[in-house]
């Protein structure tokens, strides 16, 4: 099946109540990874990146290495990118062929600007045959550079959906008590949001702050309509304990293909439990 519109993928999870995961990759061997754990269980899957991502490897090398790895898969994937208040890089990845965007506006002056830039940005991306994901609220903590500490104010369910209905966008990321990064204690998330934004709007629901989320929690939340579950900080998590493990174990050992094939079984696997919690396993067409 290989890349196809993020909106086709989302739009078939949110009618089937399941979750596709979006990885954040930091590089070729996570993107490989997690695209791999995703072939073996038949399930549909979004690789997502930050706007530090794109920044440190480069739009071109990033979509070009989407294309090889993803392209010849048997599975819909589609390349994503994750908050971005800078409308030049935006702009940058809608041409070298990202699907879906997410223009982050929620640390613009008001929710009017922030309405008025959304819809730029869904014409744009709509012109390449794009998708956009759109927020008001900060989700709290910060990815990748991107976000605040305490996040900022919770809006109305009249103000969401007026957002959502006025720009267009495809698919909406509330505030719900998530946060990005680790979570000292479970979190409590306002669940009622997300049913009471579909039950007025049926509209495919992101849920960020995925990482530390209990697995009762995100089937509860894609049940109510969480299409596109994002997981970021457990995929650093993998990766960096992963090649920490190895180093540690074999502190002589200088050879980088080995360690390698040890990295990217723990992130594979990482991806595995994820597809599996969200229910998206043999869900590809
Ligand atoms: P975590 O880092 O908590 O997994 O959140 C990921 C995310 O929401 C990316 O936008």
């Amino acid at each position: 099946m290989a890349i196809v519109p993020t909106k086709e993928i989302l739009s078939r999870a949110f009618e089937a109540r399941y979750g596709v995961a979006a990885f954040n990759i930091v590089n070729d061997l996570t993107m490989e990874a997690v695209l791999a754990a995703a072939a073996e269980l038949r399930a549909p899957l979004l690789i997502q990146t930050s706007v530090k991502t794109v920044k440190s490897m480069g739009a071109r090398v990033l979509a070009a290495m989407f294309r090889e790895m993803a392209g010849p898969l048997p599975i819909p994937v589609a390349l994503h990118l994750d908050h971005c208040p800078d409308r030049k890089i935006l702009s940058l990845c809608l041409r070298e062929g990202w699907n879906s965007v997410l223009f982050d506006g929620s640390e613009l002056p008001s929710v009017a600007e922030n309405k008025r830039q959304t819809i730029e940005v869904v014409a744009e991306a709509r012109s390449f045959g794009a998708s956009v994901e759109g927020e008001i609220e900060g989700i709290k903590g910060v990815e990748d550079g991107v976000g605040t500490e305490t996040g900022t104010d919770i809006y109305s369910l009249e103000t969401a959906l007026d957002f959502i209905r006025s720009t267009g966008i495809d698919y909406f990321a509330p505030a719900i008590g998530n946060a990005h990064g680790v979570y000292k204690t479970t979190p409590r998330l306002d669940v009622q949001r997300v049913s009471d934004i579909v039950a007025e709007h049926p509209i495919p629901i992101v849920l960020h702050g995925g990482t530390g989320i209990s697995s009762a929690q995100f089937e509860d939340l894609i049940t109510r309509g969480c299409a596109k579950v994002n997981i970021s900080t457990a995929l650093k998590i993998a990766f960096v304990e992963a090649n920490r493990a190895y180093l540690n174990e074999n502190p002589t050992k200088h050879d980088p293909p080995s360690l390698f094939r040890f990295v990217r079984e723990k992130v594979k696997a990482m991806a595995a439990d994820h597809i599996r919690m969200f229910g998206s396993e043999g869900k590809a067409w």
